[in-house]
């Protein structure tokens, strides 16, 4: 199955995004070591699942170089790393959708970070549509095809474990509550 959104991003929406390009790369580094940190905590949490660690260290690393890139360029901008952790609307409101059981959780957490995955490859491509400078332009358009290829990488662990109609299923359940959560967030210099 081809993971699609529900909802697609405007253009207009990294146009008010970039406005700010100093506070979108804070987010965005943000962003981008948490899903590092994200990977390394389900490798703690599921030891046992062998099947898909060598993958989650591997997408671990590749989303701290991209922290470390997103790092240069908020230098290169003459800032540094401003400490402020905004709370993630977008996180939070899809999350809402997990289910409790220790397998539902462990499958809805994939899923959506796959959909995740996906939402953040759209609004980077977007952003390097848009952003005036070049070199931060190149960065974003660059990144947004590295990012195309997490998404599926997700679901794939997913199947691993789960019947793929059955994850096939739920990801379309979250699909849709992802694109309700996208379309009724308020717009900032941030990813989401
Ligand atoms: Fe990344
Ligand atoms: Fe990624």
């Amino acid at each position: 199955m081809e993971l699609k959104l529900k909802y697609t991003t405007p253009i207009e929406w990294a146009h008010q995004a970039v406005k700010d390009i100093d506070s979108f790369l804070q987010d965005h580094a943000d962003a981008e070591r948490k899903v590092a940190n994200m990977c390394l905590s389900l490798i703690a949490k599921y030891p046992n699942r062998i099947e898909i660690i060598d993958e989650l260290i591997q997408i671990s690393v590749e989303e701290l170089l991209h922290f470390k890139q997103v790092y240069e360029l908020i230098r290169y901008r003459g800032h540094q790393l401003n400490g402020v952790f905004q709370k993630d609307p977008y996180i939070k409101g899809v999350m809402s959708i997990v289910r409790s059981g220790s397998e539902e959780l462990f499958m809805d957490r994939l899923i959506i970070a796959s959909i995740a995955e996906l939402r953040g490859s759209e609004r980077f491509k977007l952003i390097g549509e848009v952003v005036d400078d070049p070199k931060i332009s190149k960065f974003y358009t660059n990144l947004y095809v590295q990012e195309l290829e997490h998404i599926n990488s997700f679901i794939k662990m997913a199947k691993c474990y789960f019947d793929s109609e059955v994850v096939d299923k739920r990801t379309e359940e979250i699909l849709i509550k992802e694109a309700e959560v996208s379309a009724n967030l308020p717009w900032r210099s941030a990813i989401h």
